[in-house]
């Protein structure tokens, strides 16, 4: 049975009895839901696995609540000290080679040898970590191939009975998932456009990153990425100028002039089938709102969500990613 919970004074503490004991709790993180089991305990990370229907090589995100604790399970190399003084704790990722002999089990890695680690930046995430003496994985807490959670009832709808505690701790602030930089190799790369973009990047490792495309068979990929992602049952038009009758309408700013063919405007939708990421087009409102709102918009009744532009500066670049990803089908993480 999940048990669904609001932070109350005994509640870490009985989060943190259930991880010692192999069983998953889903946490609040600044960027969505995490799914967190013990990293250490192959009988732990394999209930994630099956929890969320993912396939074994997929690999996992190590959760730290400091870098001293992330330097006993990585190898840090400059540029990871860099990056960690920069935006630790926060929506990174980093990937480094695995310390010898750190104990993390070979199904949170699937196998690798380099590790996923990051410094999540939520005072019940921090908090939590920091009663277990063990790291966690924390892979979205959603089913494999469905749009990440930034609320609680997303967790429930996606996971609920497969997991054993959900600590409720409202929406999540960035409602994206970390960047993920690979530092294991001579030059960095992102494997996973987040919130922390490229050119702040460039900016702190005085160096140009290269961002692993999509299919580019040549270049270092996050296993996950190479899954179709992020997908809601009803199909995803971008850079939509005007709405097919039936379609639900996704807006980024105003839409006071756009129509719907056969006749009618946008405006004139019904409340359930449009959804605004944000009226001012502020990219990071519209990165927090995305995932909430293309949930809502899933709905049979809408032969399709239609979505407007985004521009791809900033984080725009990340939502646009997400959306790419959301037309590509269902199925994978
Ligand atoms: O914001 C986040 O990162 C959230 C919160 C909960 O922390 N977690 C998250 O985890 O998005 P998940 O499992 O949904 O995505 C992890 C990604 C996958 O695409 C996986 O392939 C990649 O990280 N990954 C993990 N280990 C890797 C490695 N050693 N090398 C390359 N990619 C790796
Ligand atoms: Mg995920």
């Amino acid at each position: 049975m999940t048990r669904i919970t609001t932070i109350q004074p005994d509640t870490l503490a009985e989060a943190a009895s259930l991880l010692e004991a192999d069983r998953l709790v889903a946490f609040p993180t600044e960027t969505v839901y995490g799914l967190g089991a013990n990293a250490l305990s192959d009988q732990a990370v394999s209930g994630i696995f099956e929890a969320k229907g993912r396939p074994s090589f997929n690999p996992l995100i190590l959760h730290c609540y400091s870098l001293e604790q992330v330097s006993r399970y990585a190898e840090l190399n400059e540029r990871a000290e860099k990056c960690a003084q920069h935006f630790w704790p926060g929506p990174l990722t980093l990937i480094l080679r695995q310390k010898a002999h750190n104990n993390v089990s070979q199904l949170a890695t699937a196998g690798l040898e380099t590790v996923a680690i990051r410094v999540p930046d939520h005072p019940i995430a921090q908090k939590l970590l920091r009663k277990l003496d063990f790291p966690l994985v924390a892979p979205s807490a959603n089913r494999s191939g469905t749009v990440s959670p930034t609320a609680p009832a997303h967790v429930v709808e996606s996971l609920g009975g497969r997991v054993d505690m959900i600590l409720a701790a409202g929406n999540t602030k960035i409602g994206l998932e970390s960047t993920i930089l690979d530092l294991s190799g001579d030059t960095p790369v992102i494997l996973r456009p987040g919130h922390i973009t490229q050119e702040l990047l460039e900016q702190v490792l005085e160096q140009k990153i290269a961002y692993a495309e999509l299919d580019k068979k040549d270049r270092p990929v996050s296993p996950g990425q190479l899954l179709k992602h992020y997908a809601p049952e009803t199909p995803v038009r971008l850079n939509a100028i005007d709405l097919k009758p039936g379609e639900a309408l996704l807006a980024f700013g105003s839409t006071k002039f756009m129509g719907i063919h056969g006749g009618g405007k946008a405006d004139d939708l019904p409340e359930t089938m449009r959804r605004n990421l944000s009226k001012t087009q502020d990219l990071e409102e519209a990165a927090a709102n995305l995932f909430r709102m293309l949930r809502e918009l899933d709905k049979p009744a809408h032969q399709a969500i239609a979505v407007m532009a985004i521009p791809q500066n900033g984080i725009g670049f990340a939502i646009n990613e997400r959306l790419k990803r959301a037309t590509a089908g269902s199925n994978a993480d």
